[in-house]
């Protein structure tokens, strides 16, 4: 996770207006934009939230992405949506892929009507029975509340537990989650990632990005061990709970694809440069290292030329 450095009414000042733009902007002009056609009518999408869903008829599995974040992160939540749904807008997945935005009980007038307004519009939010934190449960109330959001719905085959300052380039996740057992399975990037490193219990997938198959997610939501221990960091209790329980046989270590963003510190296995074949970089803490990674990644290389704009 990561803090804004700003007041969340400044970002709030900043964010409304900028949002309201965009998404006129996308709502008149949605050809431009390359997105789904779901996208054309704000609040007119059913299942498949704000285009932020690629949906081949007969996928091979169908995976939810849910990035924990917090209420008042509008900005954020705004540039995740716009790079989600760009990496869908091809629409030739395998998978069937959900993206939402997952946080505990709103806490103020101002985020009870912005929060609102974007369900009203994307349709892509999540509000778990807490109070705000990281490391008290949050991750447990996620997968243990699962189950009976989505009851009767289409179940998910997997479901993914990430932070909003992690990017994942979902063409290569979904390739790597293809031939992957759809059960007993854990996948991310594995700690401790070298023999130096000492955690209390490992091993553990690390908190950037993790997959769960939905039968682990409804063991958490009835196993013992796990309600009855959910306060220590999310990432390491998750690892904690299928190691005491003997689960997730089938683990998945994807270094040196998964690692944290270098920028000046020194390389790791868990942190170094970009790779071309990464399937997600985690501490994209500022616009500044979101724009690394995006330039890197030629994410705007498919900009169409206009009279109108002229962008470097
Ligand atoms: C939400 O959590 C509170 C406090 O833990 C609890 O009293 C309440 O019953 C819960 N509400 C629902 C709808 O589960
Ligand atoms: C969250 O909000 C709901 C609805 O306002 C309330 O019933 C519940 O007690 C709150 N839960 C917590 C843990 O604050
Ligand atoms: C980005 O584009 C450049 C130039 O076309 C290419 O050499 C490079 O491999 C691309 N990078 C990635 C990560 O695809």
């Amino acid at each position: 996770m990561f803090a804004w450095k700003q007041s969340p009414s400044c970002i709030a000042l900043l964010a409304l207006p900028l949002a309201l733009f965009a998404l006129a902007t996308v709502v008149f002009y949605p050809r431009d934009f390359g997105l789904p056609l779901t996208f054309t009518s704000c609040g007119s999408s059913s299942s498949s939230a704000g285009g932020i869903s690629a949906a081949p008829v007969q996928p091979e599995f169908r995976l939810l992405v849910g990035i924990i974040t917090r209420p008042e992160y509008y900005e954020r939540r705004h540039l995740l949506r716009m790079v989600y749904s760009l990496q869908q807008s091809d629409n030739n997945f395998a998978a069937h892929v959900d993206v939402r935005f997952v946080f505990c009980n709103l806490s103020t007038e101002e985020q009870a009507v912005f929060v609102a307004l974007e369900i009203m519009c994307y349709d892509d939010i999540i509000i778990l029975n807490c109070t705000e934190n990281m490391d008290n449960g949050k991750t447990y109330n996620y997968f243990s509340s699962l189950p009976t959001l989505f009851d009767g719905d289409a179940k998910y085959d997997y479901v993914m537990k990430t932070d909003d300052d992690a990017f994942f380039r979902l063409p290569s996740l979904i390739e790597s989650l293809r031939d992957k057992p759809r059960s007993d399975v854990y996948y991310g990037l594995q700690m401790p990632c070298d023999k130096e490193n000492f955690f209390p219990f490992p091993p553990f997938m690390s908190g950037m990005g993790y997959i769960l198959s939905w039968d682990l997610v409804e063991w958490i939501a009835t196993s013992e061990t796990a309600r009855e221990d959910t306060t220590g960091p999310e990432d390491m209790w998750t690892g904690r709970w299928l190691n005491m329980a003997g689960r997730a046989s089938n683990r998945f270590d994807n270094a040196p694809a998964m690692y944290d963003y270098r920028g000046t510190s020194p390389a790791t296995c868990f942190r170094h440069d970009f790779v071309p074949e990464t399937i997600a970089v985690h501490h994209l803490i500022d616009n500044a290292r979101w724009t690394d990674a995006l330039t890197y990644f030629n994410f705007t290389k498919g900009l169409k030329s206009s009279k109108q704009y002229h962008i470097p």
